[in-house]
């Protein structure tokens, strides 16, 4: 075997990887500086949309995500009285938005039955076991005093209370409250899902949207 044959052999295998790693170094050294060749810059940085915002793209005036407009509900959520509400108020300008139906009626009389019935007794006479000894008993749904009710109203004493009865805004959810009201209607004498609202009340209502009207005239 030739000697310096073997020798050589070594030398260029050494040399070579040798090599090879000092091309490795060298080229990655400069990395994290270097962006590389970009193909289509645009697909890589899409415009930066300010948000709740217009902007101009291509001449064209455009529009991110907005802001809702001032009282947006979010979709099935149902709102309670609104800020600044009187009971008044609430009498003319809230309505049931429980669509009605007999198992909606059911549910409201097992609601009845549950929170209201001790007090206001199973015809809604006022004569529950508890409402019998309160100082001043419930008076009674068909009474005088009740039979007309606006619902709006009965929503407002539902959720704030009313003299002797407290609040049960606690106990239950703005739909059950919606819920029992039209039970509370049938204990009334009325047809629930649609009430008899009597001439003086509706005399009532209109003139409180008068007053409303003119108060928001001048304002403006
Ligand atoms: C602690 C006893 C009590 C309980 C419980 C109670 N109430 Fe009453 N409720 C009363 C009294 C007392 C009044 C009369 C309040 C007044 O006019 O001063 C009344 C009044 C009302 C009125 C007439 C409100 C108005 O604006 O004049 C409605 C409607 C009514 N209650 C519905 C209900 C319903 C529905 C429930 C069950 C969710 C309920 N109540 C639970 C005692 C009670």
């Amino acid at each position: 075997m030739n000697f310096t044959k073997i020798i050589n052999l070594k030398t260029l295998t050494v040399g070579a990887i040798a090599g090879v790693m000092a091309f490795g170094l060298t080229s990655c050294s400069n990395a994290p500086n270097s962006p590389g060749y970009e193909f289509m810059p645009d697909m890589y940085r899409s415009p930066v949309l300010k948000y709740y915002n217009t902007y101009t793209l291509n001449g064209d005036t455009l529009q991110s995500a907005m802001k809702p407009v001032a009282g947006t509900i979010s979709r099935g959520c149902m709102p309670g009285i609104p800020a600044g509400m009187d009971y008044e108020k609430a009498g003319v300008y809230l309505k049931n938005p429980i669509l009605f139906s007999d198992a909606v009626l059911t549910e409201g009389g097992a609601i009845y039955g549950k929170f209201c019935v001790h007090c206001h007794g199973e015809a809604g006479k006022g004569d529950g076991k508890v409402g019998v000894k309160l100082p001043g008993p419930p008076p009674p749904y068909d009474g005088a005093g009740l039979k007309n009710l606006p619902e709006g109203k009965m929503f407002y004493t539902i959720t704030n209370g009313k003299g002797l009865m407290g609040s049960h805004a606690s106990q239950l959810s703005v739909e059950e409250r919606w819920k029992v009201i039209y039970y509370v209607q049938k204990l009334q004498g009325h047809t629930p899902g649609q009430p008899a609202v009597a001439d003086s009340v509706k005399a009532e209502i209109a003139m409180v949207v008068k007053t409303d009207n003119k108060k928001e005239k001048q304002t403006k």
